[in-house]
């Protein structure tokens, strides 16, 4: 089964349902391995964009794989899902999610989704769930399905993926391991083939049952902001007893049972995907009857290290009335334009609320944050950003700040004071250059 669609060579012939930062990105490098792509959007003037080789979102290396895509015709865009699936292998859903709290409704795209692509789906279809999701959406999904075309021969898999935005395409291109939730060994065989370039180059692959790699997705994201939080709540104690936070997480994180990453404390987690992921793996725990209050705590922790930071600000500066801050990033983490739950906007609202004037550079993100947030001045030059400010926040760990002349920096501001919220500057630097330099998770000198 499938033979008849198979490529010249061993391209598999994929409809990409969504082109969002993982369906574009799926899509794009899939067709870089080789396989036939059809990307479908509904949103008209994204098809036109991308059709014209321009990605909708930054994300490097995204660009020149659609412009290849596109010149040796492996990628396609199209706006509808009949199009898309026409004599596809594989689909992938990749549909977003809309913020959790609308509880009900919020996997009711990828209902859609399944709907729409069960009524133009060719025989042998394998449907492939790549949307994070709770476990038990394929069950659902392979329902829906069902019940739109009985006459249909098809299989629903779980594949999720763990790209992090900023680096989407080499985590899709050179992933840690590939997951696939599938019942069917005709399933297996079609996703091994999709990703044989990348399990040759000895990626490991494993398979498992479909609500088990949904759980392992969702639990991945849930941990890592665990240990964010951690180290936010470890930031408050330290604080309060004179230990300083940076040098503890680093004496943590060499016991490689702990390790490093995920323990830099800060502003805390931001993006599309931590929060949302923390809160539906809780929701899905309580509808199942468990009660994983330790999720409720690691979001309540990253709430806390927001305030903890407006607390920092406005000890620094006194009275936040009339004074200018500078916020120093705006993207919820370096390398992306992205300012979704972005922790830098939560503390820039609680700011302007106590009556500070709030400007922000940020090197790709700046122009999305003042689209959500008009109140912030905004500007492209750090240095511009600064001038007259009472204070400056470092709120995102750009590469670029370490190569601030600070120095100049301090020279326009009202007051040398930096509160260094991602923990990211050289303390003797900023000294150097006359700052009163905070940074998070030690004892005000
Ligand atoms: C996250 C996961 O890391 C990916 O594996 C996953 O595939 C993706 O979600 C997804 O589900 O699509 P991403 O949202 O791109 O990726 O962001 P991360 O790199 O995980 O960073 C999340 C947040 O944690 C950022 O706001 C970052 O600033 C913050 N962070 C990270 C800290 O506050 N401290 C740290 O030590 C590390």
């Amino acid at each position: 089964m499938g033979g008849d669609r198979r490529l010249p060579g061993d391209g598999v012939n994929v409809a990409v349902i969504g082109t969002g930062r993982v369906g574009l990105v799926t899509g794009a490098c899939l067709a870089s391995l080789g396989h036939t792509v059809a990307c479908m959007d509904a949103d008209e003037t994204r098809v036109a964009m991308l059709r014209e080789g321009r990605a909708p979102f930054y994300e490097p290396g995204l660009d020149d794989l659609v412009g290849d895509g596109l010149a040796s015709a492996t990628l396609r865009f199209v706006d509808t899902v009949a199009e898309a699936v026409q004599g596809a292998e594989v689909a992938f859903i990749c549909v977003g999610r809309p913020p959790v709290g609308r509880d009900d409704r919020s996997l009711s795209a990828v209902e859609d989704a399944a709907r729409a692509v069960a009524k133009s789906a060719p025989q042998g279809l394998v449907v492939v769930v790549k949307s994070t999701v709770p476990p038990g959406t394929n069950r659902r999904v392979a329902q829906v399905v069902a019940t739109e075309r009985a006459d249909l021969e098809f299989d629903v898999a779980s594949n999720p993926e763990f790209l992090r935005e900023g680096r989407a395409v080499e985590d899709t291109l050179r992933p840690d391991r590939l997951v696939v939730g599938a019942s069917g060994e005709r399933t297996l065989d079609a996703l091994r083939r999709l990703y044989e370039p990348i399990l040759d180059a000895g990626c490991r692959l494993i398979e498992t049952d479909p609500a088990t790699a949904e759980l392992a997705k969702l639990s991945s994201n849930a941990f890592l902001a665990l240990k964010i939080s951690y180290a936010n709540g470890l930031a408050r104690l330290a604080e309060r007893t004179g230990a300083d936070v940076a040098d503890v997480v680093d004496i943590l994180g060499s016991d490689p049972r702990i390790g490093r990453e995920f323990l830099g404390a800060g502003l805390g987690y931001g993006g599309y995907c931590l929060p949302k992921d923390v809160a539906m793996l809780e929701k899905t725990a309580s509808r199942a009857g468990y009660d994983f209050g330790l999720l409720r705590e690691v979001a309540r922790i990253n709430d806390e290290a927001v305030e903890a930071v407006v607390r920092t600000v406005e000890e620094a500066v006194w009275n936040l009335e009339g004074k200018r801050v500078t916020l120093l990033g705006a993207a919820f983490k370096p390398g992306t334009d992205d300012v979704r739950a972005a922790p830098s906007l939560t503390l820039a609202r609680r700011l302007l609320d106590a009556g500070a004037e709030v400007v922000v550079w940020d090197p790709k993100a700046a122009k999305h944050a003042a689209e959500e947030l008009p109140a912030l001045g905004i500007s492209e030059d750090p240095y511009e950003a600064a001038v007259g400010a009472s204070c400056a926040v470092v709120c995102t760990d750009w590469p670029e700040l370490r190569e601030l002349d600070l120095g100049h920096l301090g020279g326009g501001m009202a007051e040398r004071v930096i509160v260094d919220a991602r923990n990211a500057l050289d303390e003797e630097e900023a000294r150097a250059a006359g700052f009163r330099y905070v940074p998070i998770g030690r004892a005000a000198d």
